[in-house]
């Protein structure tokens, strides 16, 4: 769907919801970066430990990597590094939704390492993964728990059609955040500098620039939130006052209540035996799920079942 398309849909649900992609133009990419620094916010720390101590089983026998939703990709390095150690390094494929990041990634990592390929992709999960250049021996890497971002539905689709495009020589890793206590998740939602809620607002400074959109964002008070049946935190943007919001690219004025709620993000935190479960739904081996010594955050390393059972 477009983007006009998508917000016409989601700002005439009740309640009003928006797709999380929406928040990652450089702005929003540079906001997510300050995130993944803040002291609140454990996922990235974590990962990153996971990946420096496991790299080199994590990436044996690899020769490309291939990144869903690279961002900066400043965890893959670690990846990279020992690809490049191993001298199996030949190819690097960043596939993101936001430009600007992938070609970040192409000018720094092509300086980086001389000689390598860098074959950026700027497209959606929904409908670009085709665009992947075949090979063997690929390392496909979704880190970070963007796949927490994803509704159950999405996430099974989209595992679906990653196995789908899996060489038998190809391997998965797979970072998902962990369920936790609600005072650890929250504050990682809802920081103390409100860079997060800067976050969040920025999926209204998009509309204003791509959709013409008159939104104001200091109008909107950043709400994060553990739902606990749901297994995710849910971030929403809370309007302070009754107001009407005229969006011209999507043909569209929508009315806010005073304190009406809108979900601009969920965040699911998965345990061990659900990662396992989904990823077997999708063809997925589990070959090693890897923990942090806190045990807050999960990468799995999963290989094409030989016999997908459906
Ligand atoms: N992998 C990095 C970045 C995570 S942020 C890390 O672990 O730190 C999530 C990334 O996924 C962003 O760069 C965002 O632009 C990208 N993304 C979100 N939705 C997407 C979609 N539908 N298609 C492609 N990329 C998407
Ligand atoms: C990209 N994604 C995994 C982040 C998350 O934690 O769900 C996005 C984010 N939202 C708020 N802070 C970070």
């Amino acid at each position: 769907m477009t983007l006009a398309a998508d917000v016409r849909e989601g700002l005439s649900r009740s309640p009003k919801e928006l797709a999380p992609k929406y928040f990652y133009d450089e702005r929003g990419s540079e906001l997510f970066d300050l995130i993944t620094t803040l002291p609140e916010y454990y996922p990235t720390r974590c990962e990153r430990a996971i990946l420096n101590r496991h790299a080199p089983e994590i990436v044996a026998g690899m020769e490309e990597l291939v990144e869903l939703g690279s961002g900066t990709a400043s965890k893959t390095r670690a990846l990279l590094y020992a690809m490049a150690g191993a001298g199996s390094l030949r190819r690097y494929v960043p596939f993101d939704v936001d430009g600007s990041v992938v070609a970040l990634c192409e000018e720094e990592l092509t300086e980086l390492y001389p000689g390598l390929a860098v074959h950026g992709v700027v497209g959606d999960f929904e409908h670009d993964l085709g665009r992947i250049p075949a090979g063997e021996r690929r390392l496909f890497a979704f880190l970070g728990g963007t796949i927490g971002n994803f509704h159950a539905a999405e996430r099974a689709d989209f595992l679906t059609r990653v196995r789908a495009l899996m060489d038998s020589t190809d391997r998965l890793v797979l970072g998902t955040d962990l369920v936790k206590d609600r005072a650890t998740l929250e504050a990682a939602y809802d920081d103390g500098e409100g860079v997060t809620a800067e976050f969040n607002r920025n999926v209204l400074r998009v509309l204003n620039e791509a959709l013409g959109a008159d939104f104001d964002p200091d109008s909107f008070d950043h709400v994060a939130r553990w739902v606990e049946e749901s297994s995710r935190i849910e971030m929403l943007l809370r309007s302070v006052r009754e107001q009407t919001i005229s969006i011209p690219g999507a043909d569209l004025e929508v009315s806010f209540a005073e304190g009406e709620e809108m979900r601009t993000e969920i965040s699911t935190k998965f345990t061990p035996a659900r990662i396992e479960a989904e990823l077997g739904e999708a063809g997925l081996a589990l070959e090693g799920l890897l923990t942090d010594p806190d045990g807050l955050f999960a990468v799995s390393v999963a290989t094409p079942q030989q016999h997908p059972h459906r």
